[in-house]
């Protein structure tokens, strides 16, 4: 095996194909699996049975993690790569200033947008540690770009992704005097289903982005000199 991946969020969408082109790649993955009745992710794991572990994994929940964490110890010794990959949209997006906006919704895509990483890599820190890439990509967005993101309304993801991209950077100042590298990444707008149904309108196959993100991942560069977001053309944004 290449190593051992943990990538959450990975039951369709952008995270379906990491884990898939993780696995055709060597690597084994945990696969954090949230949906349970979604096919796609458990078909994947019949095509590798000795490199896709399916880990049930909700990154909103305290216990879930945990336990998620626990068995992975059962699983493997080490994680060598995270991808921190699952997010939550809202149906409630447009909802402008003076509408009446929904806060216990803006509470949730907090929770699992923000907070999730920091759950995440708290839980997994036994494993990661003893890693021997150690390495944290984290899937961001220019929603969260102060500079860049010129939306109206969408207070809820825009909000929790800038909240990710501060949670980034102090877990970069904390973790990278005991070896850990990050990369931040924006994977631009894909076929996925942030909205509950896919999306044919985007303009990227998540595969075509997962193989972009992968390569940025996965080799050495600038990235591992200061903390930068880049998205899956290589560019440098203002975050
Ligand atoms: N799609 C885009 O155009 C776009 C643009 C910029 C950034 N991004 C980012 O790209 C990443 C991947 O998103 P995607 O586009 O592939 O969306 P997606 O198709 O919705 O995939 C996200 C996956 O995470 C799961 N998930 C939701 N809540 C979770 C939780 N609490 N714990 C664990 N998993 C959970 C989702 O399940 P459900 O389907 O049940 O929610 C889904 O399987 C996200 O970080 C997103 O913010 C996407």
């Amino acid at each position: 095996m290449k190593g051992t991946a943990l990538v959450t969020g990975a039951d369709r969408g952008l995270g379906l194909a990491f884990a898939s082109q993780l696995a055709s790649q060597g690597w084994r993955v945990l696969a954090g699996q949230y949906l349970l009745e979604w096919s796609e992710l458990l078909d994947l794991a019949r095509c590798h049975p000795k490199q896709i572990v399916l880990l049930p994994l909700d990154i909103s929940s305290d216990a879930s993690v945990r336990e998620a964490a626990r068995r992975a110890s059962k699983e493997v010794k080490a994680i060598d790569l995270v991808i921190h990959n699952a997010a939550v949209s809202s149906p409630f997006k447009d909802q402008e200033i003076g509408s009446g906006l929904n806060y216990k919704e803006m509470i949730r895509l907090y929770n699992v947008n923000a907070i999730g990483l920091l759950r995440v890599t708290e839980a997994f820190r036994s494993l990661t540690d003893v890693g021997g890439l150690k390495r944290q990509c984290i899937i961001s967005s220019e929603a969260g770009s102060i500079e860049r993101s010129h939306r109206k309304a969408w207070f809820s993801y825009c909000m929790s992704k800038a909240a990710l991209n501060m949670g980034v950077a102090r877990l970069y100042e904390e973790l990278r005097h005991e070896g850990y590298t990050y990369r931040l990444f924006h994977p631009g707008w894909m076929k996925t289903y942030m909205s509950g149904v896919r999306n044919d309108a985007a303009e990227l196959e998540p595969h075509e982005v997962a193989t972009m993100a992968l390569h940025y991942f996965l080799t050495s560069g600038e990235a591992d000199r200061r903390l930068m977001m880049s998205d899956w053309q290589g560019q440098v944004w203002p975050w």
